[in-house]
This record gives structure tokens, sequence and C-alpha cells, in this order.
């Protein structure tokens, strides 16, 4: 077990040293040791970040199904995999062991299979979060279909953009989803989304909230019937190390969103290697990472690493909110929850609510607390660590993104002392540097930069469906020979990293990755607008807010602005969805622009912030008239 389960200092640095110093050589004693393979590989690396082609484990032959649920039968059979928590309290739990998720996995491989689906075919999944949901991303690993989860509080125009975009021939979905005290009507918006989508040949349907819905003939099928009459036995496709596993959305700073392309062999070693790590993983721990599937966070920790290393995970379909305040604590305590991986967003939600909710239930299970999707500020990481954590379980703030399929740094807990706000360290196998405008690498401590990675880790996307050449220039043009991440970070006199936000026009509300444009683009569609132009600023719960600066065509005169305002919101929701929904919408004459016609965001952004007093030379702007006005009806 060498170098798998790192326990001290010391340790990390030696072991951080041999990754970097023969990446080779480390990955292949992870890689042999640890994973079940029907064909070791041919050359465990092969990467040019110029190309850019990054090949991990090429030649290897396996499935990630066998290594996440076949080989643990034996040994952990009745073992828990998920735990499955629902909406309702009083809903009972369910415990779905390593047998039982197997069986129900290779059923649904089975459906698959029969509804035509073959290796290779793009499976579009938007589902809440129930065991149908790990289900089918497991059953389309299992037959070789590559798995397009997209988020359940995505819209139908959302949803049909990334259908089409990988050109999916399922979807699965539920008659509905329970959040809190509300329903929301997941096949309809499935319907909706399908009349733009010619390639769906059919829809399989979970029951969950026993509504009344429409079923289309011969395209639509209820999905209990078909797993009932379907056999436990489907014989796991075998899968060359480079054959895509998955594809999953995230927003860019422009355009249309990213089908991030993850391939099998590197995604599996390094989403288990880091989750066994980063969570200090022990045989009989209770893990549980509140994310949604929907997002990386979702695939990597609460599905594949978890399940690669035989843990149980937590399945939790509700929200933090419901019944009450106290519902994550009181799950916590309810199954012993050993190890618990949330948002910033969500810690602060809570802390609002006060201390009524965490003192009534029992957390003294509670080993590691981790963050992940945003900057945590201070605040927030004292409050989790004194009355979550109570000062005993570290907390691990976990930096990574869609495109790196698994977390970059972090601490390791109860081995790298924590530092609040900080991620801290290079995971094992992680180059990070700082570079400067001029692509530049920025040596020494206590510096800031742009955040890139200078090697390839084993989880790295490989590309953009059907996009490579976007792929390239959103990653590996800025900083040549290296992966850009778009963030800004600084390292501070120990050689730590924190993250200190985005350096492009991605803004992350609730954790949640927002690009600009495709917002923008949405409001623009309503009839009374001419431009628009958003900006985030800073919010004490969301971490940032959407701040949007709206230009109204003539019409637009004498018209109720309040109206307005939701008419817009309700565009976006259309759209995109109420995540991307705008906290503050100011009318305005003009946005201020260069004299090529760009929107000086960064104007726009500072008024947002509150700092108007500092928005440098604006004298060469083509209208810099217009920032008075907008300064003076600023929503601050
Ligand atoms: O800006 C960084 C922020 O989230 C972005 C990636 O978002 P996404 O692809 O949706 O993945 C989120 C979950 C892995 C990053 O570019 N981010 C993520 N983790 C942190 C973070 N910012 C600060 N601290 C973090 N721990």
């Amino acid at each position: 077990m060498s170098n798998y389960h790192i326990k001290h200092l010391e340790e990390y640095f030696q072991v951080y040293r041999k990754s970097v110093n023969n990446p080779e050589a480390f990955w292949e004693e992870i890689a042999e040791e640890h994973f079940l393979w029907r064909k070791k590989w041919d050359t465990v690396l092969s990467w040019d970040f110029r190309k850019p082609e990054v090949k991990w484990f090429e030649g290897a032959k396996l499935n990630i199904t066998e290594n996440c649920l076949d080989r643990h039968l034996l040994t952990r059979g009745n073992k828990t995999a998920i735990l499955f928590e629902p909406n309702d309290p009083k809903e009972a739990a369910e415990h779905i062991t390593y047998k039982v998720l197997h069986e129900r996995v290779c059923k649904m491989a089975n459906v698959l299979k029969a509804k035509g689906v073959k290796r290779g075919d793009r499976v579009c999944i938007y589902l809440p979060m129930i065991p149908e949901l790990v289900y089918s991303v497991l059953a389309c690993a299992r037959i070789g279909a590559v798995h397009s989860v997209v988020f359940a509080g995505f819209s139908s125009t959302a949803l049909a953009t990334r259908i089409n975009d990988c050109d999916c021939k399922m979807v699965i979905t539920s008659d509905g989803s329970f959040r809190g005290t509300k329903t929301i009507d997941l096949k309809g918006i499935v319907d909706e989304a399908l009349k733009d989508c010619p390639g769906i040949e059919n829809v399989l349907v979970a029951k969950r909230i026993n509504s009344e819905i429409t079923m289309t003939t011969e395209r639509d099928f209820w999905l209990q019937p078909l797993l009932d009459a379907a056999s436990i036995d489907c014989e796991p496709e075998i899968m060359d190390a480079e054959d895509p596993l998955f594809i999953l959305y995230t927003s860019g700073s422009t355009g249309q969103p990213k089908g991030m392309l993850h391939t099998t062999a590197g995604y599996m070693v390094y989403s288990s290697y880091t989750f066994k790590n980063v969570f200090n993983y022990t045989e009989n721990d209770v893990y549980w990472c509140s994310a949604d599937v929907g997002w990386i966070t979702g695939h990597s920790y609460i599905i594949y690493g978890p399940l690669a290393n035989g843990a149980t995970s937590v399945l939790f379909e509700g929200v933090p909110s419901h019944p009450d305040y106290s519902r994550f604590w009181q799950i916590v305590e309810k199954h012993k929850v050993n190890q618990f991986y949330t948002a910033p967003t969500a810690i602060r939600a809570l802390a609002k609510e006060g201390l009524e909710y965490t003192q009534k239930h029992d957390l003294s299970s509670l080993k590691v607390l981790g963050t992940v999707g945003e900057p945590i500020n201070e605040e927030a990481w004292h409050w989790y660590d004194d009355n979550i954590g109570k000062n005993k379980a570290p907390i691990v703030d976990t930096y990574f993104q869609t495109e790196n399929g698994g977390i970059m740094l972090t601490p390791i807990p109860y081995v790298t002392p924590t530092k609040p706000t900080y991620a801290t360290l290079p995971f094992i196998g992680i180059q990070p540097c700082l570079m400067d405008e001029e692509g530049k690498e920025i040596e020494g401590n206590q510096v800031s930069g742009r955040l890139c990675i200078k090697f390839p880790w084993p989880s790295i996307a490989r590309s953009i469906y059907g996009n490579h050449k976007r792929y390239k220039e959103t990653y590996f043009t800025a900083f040549e020979n290296n992966y850009f991440t778009g963030d800004g970070a600084l390292r501070d006199e120990v050689g730590y990293y924190r993250i200190t936000g985005r350096v492009d026009d991605v803004i992350i509300v609730s954790g949640h990755n927002l690009g600009t444009a495709p917002i923008e683009d949405a409001i623009n569609e309503h009839p009374a607008v001419a431009e628009s132009a958003i900006v985030g600023f800073p919010h004490d719960v969301k971490g940032n807010a959407l701040y949007g600066y709206v230009i109204l065509k003539d019409i637009g005169e004498g018209r109720n602005h309040d109206n307005l305002r939701k008419e817009i919101n309700q565009i976006i929701t259309e759209q995109i969805g109420p995540i991307a929904k705008l906290d503050k919408i100011q009318f305005t004459d003009g946005l201020p622009k260069t004299r090529s016609g760009k929107i000086m965001r960064r104007i726009l952004r500072k008024i947002a912030h509150k700092d108007s007093g500092n928005l440098g030379d604006i004298s060469t702007l083509l209208n810099p008239e217009v920032v008075q006005s907008i300064i003076d009806n600023a929503l601050v």
C-alpha cells in the first residue's frame, strides 16, 4: 500500500517529490497496486501541451465499474455503498449495499442496451439526487456509453443546448423532483427541451413524485418495469484507457457551455487516489458530499472516488433548509457521518441562522470537514471550524475545476497544517505555478499571479467535446506549454496557495460557475432591451451575486422598471435557470466602451463593488461621460 495513504507531513513532501521527479514511475505504481485492469498499459504517459494532447495508461484495458463495484463484492458485498437520504426526513433512508448496487447497475445497463444504446453513444442524465442517478451514471460506464449529466436545476433551453451539443440519443429523467417543500416538474422540462432535440430516440422516466405526466408513445418509457424485467448480469464492456467516460458542461467566459471530455483510466486513478487522501477515508467511515452529481464534485466525490475505494457515500436528495436549518446536522448525527464536504455558500447560509440548529445535534462523529467550489472567507471558515468541527476536525479547502477532474490544491487532513482561506499545498503530482501578465513564471514566495499547471495529471480533461480548437485556445494559449486555470492566486511566505478568484468573465455565484455572455444573450432577448453587461459583486451568502447594467430601447420609456426587472429575470430563468438570476438591475443610457467598442467591465465591476472613487483613467474611453451617470444611479 505504499504511497497510497499519506500519514504525516514529511511523508507528504517525500511522496510529492517522487511524484514530480518521476511522474510516470509514481503513477504507474499507484495504478498497478490499487486498481483492477483487464490489461496493463504500454505507456504510462504521453503528452504535449502545445497540441494539446494528454494520454495516460495508453494500451490499458479496464472497466471503471469493475473497479467501483465488482471487485468489492467478495469483501464488501454487504457493506453500504450508497446511503440514500430522502428529501423528507420522515421517509426512510435506503442503505444500498455493494451487492445491490451492482445488481441495479447491471439491470440498468441491460435496459440501456435493450433500448439501443451502444459503446460510445452519449446519454443525457437529467435526474434529481436519487439512487437512479447513480445507477444511470454507472450503467453508462458499464456499457461504454458516455454520460452527460445535466444539473436538474437547468432550464429546458439549457438542457436542449447540452443535449444537442454532444448529440445525445437518450435522456434519463424522472417524473419530477422534491426540493424542500417544492416539487419540480422535470419531465415537463425535458418535454419542452426535446422539441428542439431531434437526435433523442428514447426517454427513460424514473418515478419519484408520482405526478401525472405526459408520455410520448414509443419515445418515453417508465424505468421501473424495464428494470424489473432486466437481468442482473451484465458483462462490463472492456474499455481502452483513453476511451471517453463522460462529458460535463461548464460555463466559459464567452459562448456556449463547454462540454469537458473526461476519459477512463486516468480519471479513475486520480479521483480515487485524491478521495482516499483528501478525506482520510478509512474502511468503516461514512462519507458525505452534499454537492449535486450534476457538478464535477458529485461525479468524482460522490460516485467514482468513493466507490473505487469501497466507501459508504451518502446521497442526499434535499436542501439544507428543509424542514429547518438543522437538516445537515440532523443527517450527520443520524448516519454518524465522518467526513462532510460542502460549499462555502451553504456554510454561510447556515451560519446566518444561528447556533440553535447546530447545537441540538451530536456532531462528534465528524473527523474531516471539506469545502469546495469558491473561496471561503475567514469568518465562514472559523464558524465551520468552531461549531461543526469543534476545532477537532481539520478543514480541507479543496480547489479544483470541472476541467481538472479531481482536487488540485488542498491540505491533507491531520497532515498539512491548515490556514483559513488557503487551499494550501498542491496535491501529489500537481505542479502549480504563478504567471505574470507577460507569461513569465513568478518565482519565490509572497507573490501573486495567474494560476497555471505545468505538467499533466491523470484526470485532466482531454478536450472540449467537438471543439478541440476551443480547448486549446481556452486553456493552453495564454501561457505557452502550461494549463491556465482562469484563476488568480497568491502564494504566501511558506508556499501555501490562496485562490483570489477568476481573472476572466466567469463569475462564481453560490459555487456555480456562470459565464457572463450567455446571461447577457438571454437578457438581450427581451424586446425592450438594447444591450446589457453583467458583473459580479460581493454577496455575504452567495460569495458573488450578479449586477446587470441594461440599456433599454426607446420603447422602454415610461415602462415600469420593477416589472421589467422581473421579466428580465424570468427570461434568464427560462434560458439558463434560476441560479443565473440577477440580484440588481440598473437601467442606464450607456455602457463605458473602449474606442474599439469593447465594454469596460472593469469600470462596471468597480461601481458595483462600491469602489467608484478609484476608476483610474477613463479619458481614453469612447464615451467617458456615461460613467458619472452610471455612478449616480448605481444600486449600491
Ligand atoms: O474559481 C475557482 C472556483 O471554482 C472554479 C471551478 O468551478 P467548477 O468547474 O464549477 O468546479 C467547482 C467544483 C470543483 C475555479 O476555477 N473554486 C473551486 N474550488 C475553489 C474555488 N475557488 C476558491 N477556493 C476553492 N477551494
